[in-house]
């Protein structure tokens, strides 16, 4: 009997059809609609290896299903939705899709921090609302990223990538790290400091950091309230690193002047959520990696990390050895 792979998303064609000459492979068949947990849970009963994404939850409950599991395949770089001990106790293993990722997502970085700074959602509704009156001297002013200090919290690989990025705007740059990253200091030039150095001290705080028991609720009232009353705070980690009426009341209480999100706690985001309804704060659709190319390359890893595994082969970018 061929092994048998279950796919949790609609991903292009080629792609299935790669996985078909080593697997019987069963498709979801929405690219926007996660699989509803019971049809996930009851199709990965037969499967040898499943292709999962942040919304599939591997956990207790997946285990006693996908009794002959060997591999979880993760389309993303984070893990935070895998039991990894659990996993581990098993004997399965986790794969997930790094360094593919790492410019692509720095680079959405990049972009939610110059738009915040220069005010690009604002000023684009209003020229669409019809408000274009004149030249104003002060009309939407921002403020610069060039000759600002940026505190970067997680300096891994896509923390440097975005570092990098930052020295071609002459900034400073600042991080906060579980270790020391003394290779990135030294190329980077990169400084780190306390946790509490680098908010008080940063015109914008990066958040890159991996969700972990650790990291979860980092970005609180109380680390808010240590940033310059004049800073932006850009999310592309997750959303479980902030605690979001926390954020909310500190730019309502000016404690800082804004917010750019590529992740919220719970996505997606409700209609309802107030960050919708604050000028200060932008949300993007959790999008970091969102490049066609480093998309098509993070779904060819998760295919050939399938392979191997099923191979009995040393999958490729495994995360639990
Ligand atoms: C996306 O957030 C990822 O972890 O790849
Ligand atoms: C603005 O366009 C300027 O010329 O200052």
């Amino acid at each position: 009997m061929r092994d048998k792979i279950l796919v949790a998303r609609l991903l292009p064609q080629e792609f299935i059809d790669q996985m078909k000459q080593f697997a019987e492979v069963d498709v979801w068949d929405s690219e926007l609609e996660p699989m509803p947990r019971e049809e996930f849970l009851k199709r990965s009963k037969e499967a040898t290896v499943v292709i999962t994404t942040l919304s599939e939850k591997i956990d207790q409950s997946f285990f006693d299903s996908a009794t002959n599991v060997k591999g979880v395949v993760n389309l993303a770089v984070g893990y935070d939705n895998i039991d990894l001990e659990l996993a581990k106790s098993k004997g399965v293993i986790v794969t997930n899709t790094p360094d593919v990722l790492t410019e692509t997502t720095a680079e959405l970085g990049f972009t939610l921090m110059l738009t915040a700074a220069r005010r690009i959602v604002e000023a684009v509704e209003y020229v669409k609302d019809g408000k274009w009156q004149s030249w104003g001297p002060y009309l939407l002013a921002g403020q610069d990223i060039h000759g600002s200090t940026v505190g970067v919290y997680g300096m891994g690989s896509i923390g440097e990538a975005f570092a990098r990025r930052l020295k071609g705007f002459n900034c400073n740059v600042l991080y906060h790290n579980r270790s020391r990253k003394e290779k990135a200091e030294q190329e980077l030039g990169v400084t780190y400091k306390s946790m509490d150095d680098l908010l008080t001290e940063s015109d914008f705080v990066v958040c890159t950091a991996p969700l972990t028991e650790e990291t979860k609720g980092k970005f609180n009232k109380e680390t808010f309230s240590k940033m310059k009353s004049s800073a932006i705070f850009v999310n592309i980690g997750r959303g479980g690193h902030v605690i979001e009426s926390d954020l909310i009341e500190a730019i309502k209480q000016n404690e800082i002047r804004g917010a750019a999100l590529d992740v919220v706690e719970n996505e997606p985001i409700a209609n309802d959520h107030p960050f919708l309804n604050m000028d200060e704060i932008i949300v993007v659709p959790h999008i970091g990696s969102s490049s066609i190319e480093t998309r098509n390359n993070m779904v060819q890893l998760c295919v050939d990390n399938a392979e191997k595994i099923i191979n009995g082969d040393s999958p490729i970018t495994p995360v639990n050895k």
